[in-house]
């Protein structure tokens, strides 16, 4: 195995954290698309790349996660990092202490945060007090890290991202708000459907249309999954009962099942679509098992590339701001 640094210049013109694809500029998604794709290159080939020596990431999880949190912890670890996973329930705030008095301390110690949380309104807390960078590992209403990888995934399978018709069906959640997000950065044709009550949220979708004007993008909002799902070269779900909405498992389950991404209605998208699921999923509910393991499924290279995009916003986010010590070179 060889050490080696990246190519390419740095232009360090984005904020202290990463909390919403919105806030990410065009460009900056285009560099993050090419870091990642850079990084995973490198993996492949057995290339050691250590840029963090000497950086800790904590991740501070109020929910589950499998892929977050071992594509950060994992990808931490190879770029010569090392990382703290933090219960909620081991730490003082489960006895009281503030958020603002943990971020405070945390941040003398650490370099960087993952937060999975409920409210988005916590995470911006976070992002407020800590002085270190605080990355999104989801909130009830964004998951940009996932809606990032996926761009590296799409391109991967359909080459250049403009224009790429991308259509989501299902709950108009977390997911699908940071993917319309994510999708008219780069040029996207978006088309959504969700039952009435269901949709991702209005103000999202507002800001989406804003941006989509300047790049080529849309954002259209239909009842009808088929109609979103026509000609479509990218067909996304996600689940239908989200952490958190446990209680509305029976009333969800009903009014979500004429969402169900299955054969017939995959048979409306290009012949040649692509079927993608951030995981983790539901057979039967959301998804068939025949869609989700089936030839047009690309729902384990898209869990795969978590890792190499993890990776490529914790060398932008954490070297940002700090010169890493170690074998490996900073990329600057
Ligand atoms: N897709 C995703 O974020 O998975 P986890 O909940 O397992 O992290
Ligand atoms: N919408 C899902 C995504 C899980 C990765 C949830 O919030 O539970």
């Amino acid at each position: 195995m060889t050490v080696h640094s990246l190519p390419g210049k740095a232009s360090h013109s984005f904020g202290k954290d990463l909390l919403t694809v919105s806030a990410i500029s065009p460009a900056h998604v285009a560099r993050l698309l090419r870091l990642a794709a850079q990084l995973k290159a490198k993996r492949r080939r057995g290339v050691v790349y250590q840029p963090l020596i000497g950086a800790t990431l904590g991740l501070l999880f109020e929910k589950p996660s499998t892929r977050t949190r071992v594509s950060f912890e994992a990808g931490m670890n190879q770029l010569g990092g090392q990382s703290l996973f933090l219960s909620t329930a081991d730490i003082q705030l489960c006895r009281g202490e503030t958020i603002a008095d943990t971020a405070r301390v945390l941040s003398r110690y650490l370099d960087g945060l993952v937060i999975r949380t409920y409210d988005h309104a916590i995470v911006e807390e976070w992002a407020q007090q800590a002085t270190i960078p605080v990355i999104n590992g989801l909130t009830d209403l964004f998951h940009p890290c996932q809606a990032l990888s996926d761009l590296l995934t799409i391109r991967e399978k359909k080459g250049p991202l403009k224009g790429v018709k991308l259509a989501y069906v299902g709950d108009g959640n977390n997911v699908s708000n940071s993917l319309i997000e994510a999708a008219v950065k780069v040029g996207m044709i978006v088309n959504v459907a969700c039952p009435s009550g269901y949709e991702p949220d209005q103000r999202i979708v507002d800001v989406a249309r804003e941006e989509a004007e300047k790049t080529g993008a849309s954002v259209t909002l239909t009842e009808n999954p088929h109609i979103a799902v026509k000609e479509a070269d990218v067909v996304y779900t996600d689940v239908w009962i989200s952490m958190g909405r446990e209680r509305e498992q029976s009333r969800r389950l009903k009014i979500l099942a004429p969402y169900q991404l299955n054969e017939r209605l995959l048979k409306g998208a290009r012949p040649d679509a692509i079927v993608m699921h951030c995981l983790p999923a539901h057979r039967g509910q959301e998804i068939t098992a025949g869609v989700l393991d089936g030839e047009h499924s690309v729902v384990l290279d898209q869990a795969e590339n978590r890792l190499h995009m993890q990776k490529a916003i914790l060398v932008e986010w954490l070297s940002a701001r700090k010169q890493y010590k170690g074998t490996g070179k900073k990329w600057a």
